[in-house]
Order: structure tokens, then sequence, then C-alpha cells
């Protein structure tokens, strides 16, 4: 066990899961899991989370839902240590001591923090990207009542400070994370050439050994996400899921052979081949190249091939979700687990620091 690799991820519990994320990267998750070639540690943001003053009730209920949803897709306790942020008092602290070595500037040049400040206090975005003259001005200024607070702020201290302390070397996120693992590459070498150590590894990102999935959505263009009608989440009975799939965008279908696919088109067959069979492809595809198709035929059986996917996960989410003693016993595992690595790393950290004991 212990010399196997760490893989390491967080999900921010900011809402229910959707096909999207299930194929992107909770499925990977749990293929990787049951491989056994990795020690896996998943666990949810929820101090991340608080950076954007959630309700409690809400966050609460948040954390509860994904939580049941990494159960139930198939993530299992004993295999993986699947834990709670907040329970691992061990971050906080070493966030405070990470903070020391991190620059306020660097900190306000991140594109994630750039966009949420922005709309925090209610300004648009300059037409050029990389400029932020704009944000530094207005939160310095501090001429309104809108404020951005130090948490948004200091953000990538705190995911930092997730991967270093469990020593994780790879860390399967999404290419709008990819500035944020950057950072905490950086943050790690900073440290280390600053103690004169080695003492922290640099995390790498990681695909799964193919290219990363990316689920299109439902209305036609880009990537799926939580907007209204393009999107279909695990918790989705099969009668919405039906009424999703039947309403997706299509276009006036082919009217000569081998016509290329328009957008919309191609993401259903997108979709189709996530969630089909080979030979339902290609049949469909057949039928679009010689203009016989019938785009209804299709939705229908990507909407039966996505309640056959999501229909066991959905029962399961609603099973584990009403079981508080089991998601008390699965946490409590994770938390003691995720500690006892947390703390080993944290009291090096003291040390290499000069906080010893008289
Ligand atoms: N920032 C990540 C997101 O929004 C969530 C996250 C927090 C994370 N800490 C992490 C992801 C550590 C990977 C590793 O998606």
């Amino acid at each position: 066990m212990d010399n196997k690799k760490i893989v390491l991820s967080g999900i921010r519990p900011t809402g229910q899961l959707h096909l999207g994320n299930y194929l992107g990267a909770l499925s990977n998750f749990v293929k990787m899991q049951n491989e056994g070639k990795y020690d896996s540690y998943y666990f949810i943001a929820d101090l991340h989370a608080l950076t954007t003053n959630p309700d409690p009730k809400e966050l609460h209920t948040n954390v509860r839902h994904i939580l049941a949803e990494y159960l139930a897709a198939g993530l299992d306790p004993e295999k993986s240590t699947i834990f709670v942020q907040s329970d691992i008092p061990e971050v906080s602290e070493m966030y405070l001591l990470l903070n020391m070595h991190v620059g306020i500037g660097e900190l306000m040049r991140t594109a994630a923090f750039k966009d949420k400040a922005r709309k925090a206090l209610g300004i648009t975005a300059p037409g050029h990207d990389d400029d932020d003259e704009d944000v530094a001005k207005e939160i310095i200024g501090a001429s309104t009542n809108k404020r951005v607070n130090a948490g948004l702020l200091t953000y990538p201290t705190l995911m930092a400070v997730d991967i270093l302390i469990q020593r994780a070397d790879f860390v399967p996120v999404g290419k709008d994370q990819e500035q944020h693992l950057e950072l905490t590459r950086r943050f790690a070498r900073r440290f280390n050439s600053f103690y004169k150590t080695e003492y922290f590894k640099e995390p790498q990102n990681f695909n799964f050994g193919s290219a990363p999935v990316k689920v299109p959505g439902l209305d036609g263009s880009g990537k799926m996400g939580k907007s209204e009608g393009n999107c279909i989440y695990l918790v989705d009975d099969e009668k919405t899921i039906r009424k999703k799939v039947m309403r997706a965008v299509t276009d006036g279908g082919p009217t000569e052979p081998n016509q290329p696919m328009a957008e919309p088109v191609q993401n259903l067959f997108t979709i189709l081949k996530l969630v089909g069979t080979p030979d339902k492809v290609e049949f469909f595809t057949e039928a679009y190249n010689n203009c016989s198709i019938r785009y209804g035929d299709l939705k229908k059986e990507i909407a039966e091939d996505i309640v056959a996917m999501t229909t066991p996960i959905r029962e399961r989410i609603i099973d584990i979700e009403n079981d508080d003693a089991y998601l008390h016993r699965v946490l409590e595992m994770g938390a003691e687990r995720a500690r006892a690595r947390a703390g080993k790393t944290l009291a090096d950290v003291r040390e290499i620091m000069g906080i010893t004991k008289f």
C-alpha cells in the first residue's frame, strides 16, 4: 500500500453531479480505484465552497448529495479514502503556514480569482483577458461597499495544501483547474528552495491514460454544464431524462449522402458513443450517411441508454442519502486515514519552518 502512487482529487459541493461529471471524472475514479494500482484520495472541498458564502443549510445538503453520489457511482470507502475537507483540521493549519510564502500579486492574477472577483464587484471583464488592473483598482480603491473576501483570494493556497498535505503524485482535474495545479507546483518549489529541502514533490495532472472525455451538452453547443436545458443529472428520473433528450437541439436532417454533421448532431453522436453500444453507433451513422436517419429514433436510443446507465446509480443515491449512519461511518473512516497522512506532513512542515517544541 505504502509505495503506491497517490492520486487525489476534490470537488466543490455546489450542486448535483451531471452526466458530464460522471463520464468525465467520477467513472474514471471508480475504474482506477478498482484497478488497485494507485492509493486514491477523493474529498469534498467544503471549505473551498465557503469562498462564495453559501447558505449553511444548502452547503450541508450539497455535501451530503455529492458524498452519496460518489458512493452510489462505485467509490468504495474500503478501497479509497473518501473524506470531507473540513474534517481535516491539519489542512486549515497548513493553509495558514503556506500563505506565508504566497504572493498577493500572483493570487490576484489567477484567472479563476479575477472571474469571481469581477462577479463579486459587479464589473465586466475588459476585452483582453490578461488585464487585471480593473480588479486591482476596484479592490484597493474600495469606493464601494462590495467586497472580495480574502478566502477567495487565497483559494489556490488552500487547494495547494489539499494536494501537498497528502503528498499526492497525481491530481486528475479539468482544464479550468490547471492553473491552480501549476501554482501548487510553484508553491512546492518555493517552499523547497526557501528552506533548502526537497520535502515536497511536484504533483502532476492525470488523464487516465487516454484523452479526457468531454461530454457535450444537449443545447447544441459546448460541453455539458449546469445551464438549463443542457444537462442531465445523475438524479434525474426516467421521465425527466427522456424529456430532456427529446428536446435536444438538432438540424433539418441530411439532404445529401455523407454530408458533414452540424455541431448539434455531432454532439448527439458523441453522447451515443459514450452511453450506447458500437452497433447502435454504426447503425445511426449509416442512417445519417444515407439520409434515412430519424432524429427522434436516435434520441430515443440515447435516452434509453442513459436511463439504463443512470437508473441503478440514482436508486443507490436515494438509498445512501437517507442513511445517516452509513454516511457517518464512511466519513469517520476517511477522516482517520486522511488525518494520519496530513498530520505527518504538518508536523514535518512545522519543524522545517522552525516551529519546534521546547
Ligand atoms: N478547485 C477544485 C474545483 O473547483 C476543487 C478542489 C479543491 C481540488 N481542492 C482540490 C481539486 C485539490 C483537486 C485537488 O474543481
